[in-house]
């Protein structure tokens, strides 16, 4: 798998994910847990929830973390592969890829998410972003496919100039997932020494956080929208269709730090909220030192290396 010039656009399809990803919806409706990559197969339904409207909320307080903090993290990340796990709408992951045109003229990307969409939009932003830098270059491979799922020799490219790599997954994606196995995930797919940062959202004030979620009509589509696919899908229209009229119950679950919606007894969207210091001691359990935190608002960061 190689880099190329962005304007050559290298997106990997190593599969047609859409059967995939209709397995796994009907899976999760039968295990009773929809998984997260479900709610951004409609990516309009992402897009049209900017800052505040969208409870997440740490995408947008990333960016200041990173603006204030940017001399000591380009210490850090310069001369590195980035590695984007998830990017979405991608505006705090565009600012590392600036550090990297704005010091070097030249940055190293490789992109990885579900949904092409996503992935078409970061390929829009990053040739916006070396209009900006003129004589800057970006490589770039994007790989349309699951964390799940990548092989570890799709992670790195075999061209990369770079000796070391960051791995970037920002906007509480983290926080989507069983925390064992996205550190799994991550586990075997970074090499020792390479960097991992994570943007996270805080368990501060649960009852506020709650309290964004419910009664948040455009977020309430986000979850509902892969239910309302289920009912299309002939295979488990039936399994499904006894939720229609059933209305999401919000739940924070103190156990875990986990904000719940549960659509009769299918919990149909999770997303986790941390404490730094206990998210550190988790992280060490799979082989990441933390290096550093910095909070703002809701948010953190963690900048974690691999021992
Ligand atoms: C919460 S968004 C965060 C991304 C970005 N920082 C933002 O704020 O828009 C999660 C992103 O990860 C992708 N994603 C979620 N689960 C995934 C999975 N299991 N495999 C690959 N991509 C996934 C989604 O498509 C989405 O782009």
């Amino acid at each position: 798998m190689e880099l190329r010039d962005i304007f050559e656009s290298n997106l990997i399809f190593p599969r047609v994910l859409e059967d995939e990803l209709n397995e796994r919806l009907r899976k999760g409706i039968h295990k009773k847990v929809i998984s997260g990559e479900q709610w951004f197969r409609t990516p309009n339904n992402w897009y049209d929830m900017p800052a505040y409207i969208n409870p997440y909320k740490g995408v947008y307080d990333e960016l200041p973390i990173l603006y204030e903090h940017h001399r000591e993290l380009k210490g850090y990340l310069d001369q590195t592969l980035k590695v984007f796990w998830g990017v979405g709408i991608a505006d705090s992951e565009c600012v590392p890829v600036r550090w990297d045109l704005q010091k070097n003229h030249y940055g190293e990307i490789n992109a990885i998410d579900v949904i092409d969409y996503f992935l078409e939009g970061f390929i829009i932003s990053l040739r916006n972003l070396t209009k900006e830098y003129p004589l800057s270059k970006i490589m770039f491979v994007g790989n349309n496919t699951l964390f799940e799922t990548i092989r570890k020799e799709n992670v790195k490219p075999t061209n990369t100039k770079y000796q070391k790599a960051t791995h970037i997954c920002f906007g509480n994606t983290i926080g989507n997932f069983d925390q064992e196995e996205i550190f799994q995930i991550f586990n075997r797919n970074i090499d020792q020494d390479d960097f991992l940062l994570l943007g996270y959202q805080l368990n501060k004030d649960p009852g506020k956080i709650l309290s964004m979620y419910v009664d948040n009509t455009r977020f309430e589509r986000l979850v509902l929208d892969p239910i309302d696919r289920g009912r299309m899908l002939p295979i488990i229209a039936k399994i499904a269709r006894h939720m229609k009229g059933l209305k999401i119950s919000w739940k924070y679950n103190y156990e875990n730090d986990y904000v719940e919606a549960w659509l009769g007894d299918i919990l149909v969207f999770r997303s986790k909220k941390y404490d730094p210091i206990v998210l550190s001691d988790f992280a060490r359990q799979y082989h990441f030192e933390s290096l550093k935190n910095y909070i703002f608002a809701d948010c953190g960061v963690g900048l974690f290396q691999k021992i």
